[in-house]
């Protein structure tokens, strides 16, 4: 199946269109000459109109051919969506910042050397898409709602003291995540897996097949999470064979077998606890 594997020839025949010099250098005249270091913590132009305009010329220029246009994410390149760095991944501005700067050794993401200014705009912008939680969701029985948690999730997820964990921990996923995403991380669990759930086939060296979820990684080393839920390590170095998997775990769940009010309940009980 195509799908199975992050193409190859997709990754090298990425182009990276050029800066669009005239534009940004007028956002950056704006800002020329601040001493503003990467040392700090906090981002000097977080929330800054003319610096998240200028970011968002960048962004275009420089990261939307792997991350999209809409920072969301491609998820055939695992490049991930940049809107949830900060509540998902609880990233820091100096973080993403350090990121952007030195790229991430053992992937496809690239360092970028361009100035401070340059970079802080290209974080303001990251800022300014960024995704918070369900903000009024839609009332829903959160009763009925823990019960359908633990007829249809509990097997895989915890939330509010029930259930296991072999997919995240959602206790406060309503408060990290749109609705939107929310509803489409249930309906289409494979359009974006989540950071240490992409699953891998290996081969090792003696023949042993290991199916397992990677946890982290680079270049030289794997730590996976196998089948029987065993943590491992592996050199990769000592592999036969390393099939990458695009889709989740997590099966799709359609309308026809959670409804779309139910579905509210679940996420109700989520966000609430069911008070009984
Ligand atoms: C060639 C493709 C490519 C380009 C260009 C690229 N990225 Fe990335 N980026 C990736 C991939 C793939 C990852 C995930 C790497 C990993 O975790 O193994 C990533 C990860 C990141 C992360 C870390 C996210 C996290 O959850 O930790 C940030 C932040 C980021 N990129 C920002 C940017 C910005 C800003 C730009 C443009 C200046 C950019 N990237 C350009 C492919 C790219
Ligand atoms: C067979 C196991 C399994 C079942 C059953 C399951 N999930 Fe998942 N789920 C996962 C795994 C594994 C992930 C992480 C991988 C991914 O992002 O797709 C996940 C991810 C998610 C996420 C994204 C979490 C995040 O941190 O962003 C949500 C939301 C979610 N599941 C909701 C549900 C709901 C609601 C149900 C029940 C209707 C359910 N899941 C049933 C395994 C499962």
């Amino acid at each position: 199946m195509n799908r199975d594997r992050p193409s190859q020839a997709l990754i090298r025949n990425l182009t990276f269109p050029q800066r669009p010099h005239v534009l940004l250098t007028l956002a950056i005249l704006v800002f020329a000459g601040t001493p503003w270091s990467h040392a700090q913590s906090v981002n000097p132009l977080e929330g800054d109109v003319r610096a998240i305009r200028g970011g968002a010329g960048l962004f275009r220029a420089q990261c939307a051919t792997c991350h999209g246009a809409d920072a969301k994410g491609i998820s055939s390149i695992e490049a991930p969506d940049l809107t949830q760095i900060w509540s998902r991944r609880s990233l820091s501005a100096a973080a993403v910042f350090e990121t952007i700067r030195l790229g991430i050794p053992g992937s496809i993401m690239p360092p970028h050397s361009m100035t401070d200014t340059e970079n802080w705009m290209l974080v303001a912008y990251l800022q300014s898409v960024a995704e918070a939680g369900v903000i009024g969701l839609p009332a829903g029985d959160p009763a009925a709602g823990r019960r359908a948690f633990v007829e249809n999730c509990s097997t895989c997820h915890r939330a509010h003291g029930l259930g296991e964990s072999l997919g995240p921990n959602l206790s406060i996923v309503t408060s990290q995540r749109s609705l939107e995403s929310l509803i489409a991380s249930v309906r289409d669990p494979d359009a974006l897996v989540g950071r240490g759930y992409k699953l891998v086939h290996l081969r090792a060296s003696e023949g042993e097949e290991i199916t397992g979820l990677i946890k982290s990684e680079d270049a030289f080393s794997m730590q996976l999470q196998d089948d029987t839920g065993r943590l491992r390590s592996v050199n990769k170095a000592n592999l036969q064979m390393i099939e990458r998997l695009s889709g989740s775990l997590m099966p799709a769940f359609a309308r026809t077998q959670l409804g779309d009010q139910r579905l509210l309940d679940i996420f109700n009980f989520l966000q609430n606890g069911a008070q009984q």
